[in-house]
């Protein structure tokens, strides 16, 4: 077999459900032993990408390899070479996670005594040992998710798709699957995630690649894409709409930084790293008579990465229920 430094080579891939460009010419380029983020609002195009990664979805255009194997042309060996989490049916709710995970491990061809010992040894580490002997249909979202996760890396496959494997999750259990994926990392995987959280995406991966409509539109470290929209944002509403356009200049001028102004053309948001600054921009504001009825820091949110990166927000409705629009009741002003 043909080793490559590179876990996941994809150039143009594109995918069209009717005439919607799901996918719409992505390009990813996966280092061998890291993890790596794809993060994007709903409908972005993320799982379309996995699946197609994944063999489990014919490309319309484009080409991927998979450790050096092409996804269409060699995907036997790509099956063998990957994991992709969702897809795992429980095999009977009425059965234990043991025995679920032991018909697993029977089924991919280990032994009974290592069948039993993986399974065992799954369950610890996914915290669901004591709900080993319990049967699935008392199995909570969240423990299911980690029983999900657990049975996909019985055979430990050098390249774990992970699809948003948090959503939804409590912030403890969240974090444990943090640690596992690291884990998964530092003995020889590759991780290939998505998730809609751009803390997430911070936390656990070396690259993340920002995507939207079905394009990258950005790709870099956590660390450059933060540098993007500042350590914090800043968020302002003048009084009188009219004054927005001037009150964007003062902010641009005073803080030195690009600004944008959201849809609905009555906020400004600007990232800001140097707090000090703020009071320069205050005493401006007002003595060109602009008066402000908000104004707040919160944390960069996935909105504005968004924001910045692709000069149009998440639209609210896909951004309803998600991490994004949660986090912005951070305001300190
Ligand atoms: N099987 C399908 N048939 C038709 N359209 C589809 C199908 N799967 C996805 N789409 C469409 O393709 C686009 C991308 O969907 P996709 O599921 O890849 O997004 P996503 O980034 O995974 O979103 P989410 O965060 O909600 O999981 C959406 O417009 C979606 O409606
Ligand atoms: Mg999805």
């Amino acid at each position: 077999m043909r080793q490559s430094e590179w876990a996941v080579e994809a150039s143009g891939l594109v995918k069209l459900f009717g005439d919607n460009r799901a996918v719409d010419g992505v390009d990813l380029k996966v280092h061998a032993g890291t993890i790596y983020g794809v993060l994007g609002p709903n409908g972005a195009g993320k799982t379309t990408t996995i699946r197609m990664l994944a063999t489990l979805l014919r490309p319309d255009g484009g080409s991927a390899r998979i450790f050096g194997h092409d996804v269409t042309k060699e995907s036997q060996v790509v099956r063998q070479l990957i994991g992709v989490t969702g897809q795992y049916a429980s095999v009977d709710e009425s059965l234990s996670a043991t025995e679920n995970l032991v018909i697993f491990s029977r089924l991919l061809g280990l032994g009974r005594a290592e069948a039993k010992r993986k399974a065992a040894e799954l369950l610890e580490e996914f915290g669901l040992a004591e709900a080993a002997k319990r049967p699935l249909k008392n199995f909570s979202g969240g423990m299911r998710r980690r029983l999900d996760l657990a049975a996909s890396l019985i055979a430990q496959p050098p390249l774990i798709f992970l699809d948003e494997p948090t959503t939804g999750l409590d912030p403890r259990t969240r974090n444990q699957m943090w640690d596992t994926i690291r884990r998964l990392v530092k003995t020889g995987s590759t991780v290939l995630l998505t998730t809609q959280y751009l803390d997430e995406a911070d936390q656990l991966a070396d690259k993340i690649a920002v995507i939207d409509r079905g394009r990258v539109v950005a790709e870099g470290t956590a660390d450059e894409l933060k540098a993007s929209v500042g350590t914090s944002s800043l968020h302002l509403r003048p009084q009188n709409a009219r004054d927005i356009e001037r009150a964007r200049q003062l902010v641009e001028r005073v803080l030195q930084v690009p600004s944008s102004i959201t849809a609905e053309a009555t906020k400004i948001t600007a990232p800001m790293d140097d707090a000090d600054r703020v009071t320069d921009l205050l005493i401006a504001l007002r003595e060109a008579g602009i008066h402000l009825t908000e104004m707040s820091v919160q944390k960069p949110t996935l909105d504005e990465v968004f924001l910045t990166i692709t000069g149009h927000g998440v639209p609210e409705d896909e951004a309803a229920g998600t991490n994004g629009s949660a986090k912005k009741k951070e305001a300190v002003g």
